[in-house]
């Protein structure tokens, strides 16, 4: 008889040890002492037993299940551990890697630039204009007085799009920001209209118009996607003198520094007439003595005085663009252009 309860422990045992999940475990439990398990059967069978019988064969049952019962728990333990091990393997820390540093973000030291020749030009009057990097064809050179077949319209100089425009040209990324003279004059032409009905001097155009330009070009110095700021001055009497008294002083503003020569010297564009490069002079520090080139300007040629719209009798004035990529470059000490696009942190925190 002990025989028989022997072998059911030792077979319950195995059952447990073979069991894998909690789940399988609770159901081997179930085979032996559930409601309806062997032990549990052989409860009920002492009933038929003297009293005698039922003491020793009672104590020896109770034993067995008692055993059970052990190694159930035994079991329920190991699984246990063995889950609590894998879980905190999965979640195991390295604390020895180093942590992940949250560092403070700062402003690009080109939207800085940015931000100081709007600063400076509004307080001298110009409103800030903006314009979309994907233009016409007339825009961007047509309206411009370029003739069709300048070199600017090449596609080794400018970036064309997969949109044909209503004359059947593509659009291209505009390859400078002089598109924005000719656009802002059109956005407000019926309140220069409504305002020469009025009498009166006629209303000037005082704007800027900082944003992305795009051409083939890619080295130390140029950047297929690089800045440009467009400046634009028209009136009845705006001449080549404003131009000289305004970009000068915003030179001096913008570098802080009045031992600034500026040189006006004579170039060509198509939609300007005189046209001139500006170049400036840094009479101290390490660039002391070079002159470097940070605009291009000019009288506004009379046909594109007409495409904005006006009359080229009564208005007059200057444009110019300048690259405030090159001023950033200057102002800090930058000597390649490229580092403001690489998006290096360890170049870009020192603007902080
Ligand atoms: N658009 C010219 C360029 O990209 C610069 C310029 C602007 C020259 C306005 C004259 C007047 O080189």
């Amino acid at each position: 008889m002990q025989n028989d309860l022997d072998s059911i422990v030792e077979t319950a045992r195995q059952a447990f040890a073979k069991a894998s999940t909690p789940a399988e475990l609770e159901n081997a439990k179930a085979l032996f002492i559930g409601k309806a398990g062997r032990i549990t059967e052989l409860m009920k069978g002492m009933a038929a037993l003297s009293v005698d019988e039922k003491k020793t064969r009672g104590a020896a049952i109770n034993a067995a299940k008692q055993a059970i019962e052990a190694a159930l728990n035994e079991r329920r333990q190991a699984l246990a551990d063995a889950e609590l091990d894998i879980q905190l393997k999965a979640e195991a820390l390295d604390v020895s890697l180093p942590g992940r540093l949250r560092e403070p973000g700062s402003v690009h030291p080109v939207s800085l630039t940015m931000e100081r020749i709007e600063l400076i030009f509004a307080s001298m009057g110009f409103d800030v204009a903006d314009g979309p990097e994907i233009e016409s064809d007339w825009h961007s050179f047509t309206s411009l007085n370029n003739p069709p077949n300048h070199p600017a319209r090449s596609m080794q100089d400018t970036f064309y799009v997969d949109i044909e425009g209503d004359d059947g040209i593509p659009y291209n990324l505009r390859p400078h920001t002089s598109p924005m003279q000719v656009r802002y004059a059109h956005a407000h032409i019926k309140k220069y209209a409504e305002l020469a009905k009025a009498g009166g001097t006629i209303p000037e155009i005082r704007v800027i118009a900082p944003g992305r330009t795009y051409r083939v070009d890619n080295d130390a110095t140029h950047s297929p996607m690089f800045h440009q700021c467009e400046g634009l001055w028209l009136g009845e009497n705006v001449s080549f003198k404003d131009l000289k008294v305004v970009f000068t002083d915003f030179c001096r503003t913008f570098f802080e520094s009045d031992d600034l020569a500026l040189r006006f010297r004579p170039s060509f564009f198509p939609f300007t007439e005189p046209s001139a490069e500006i170049d400036i002079q840094f009479q101290s520090g390490p660039l002391a003595g070079r002159w470097l080139e940070v605009a291009g300007s000019g009288q506004v040629h009379p046909t594109v005085v007409k495409n904005m719209g006006l009359d080229p009798e009564k208005y007059i004035g200057f444009a110019f663009g300048m690259g405030p990529d090159r001023l950033t470059m200057l102002r800090y000490g930058v000597s390649d252009l490229r580092l403001f696009f690489d998006g290096d942190t360890r170049f870009l925190r020192q603007f902080r």
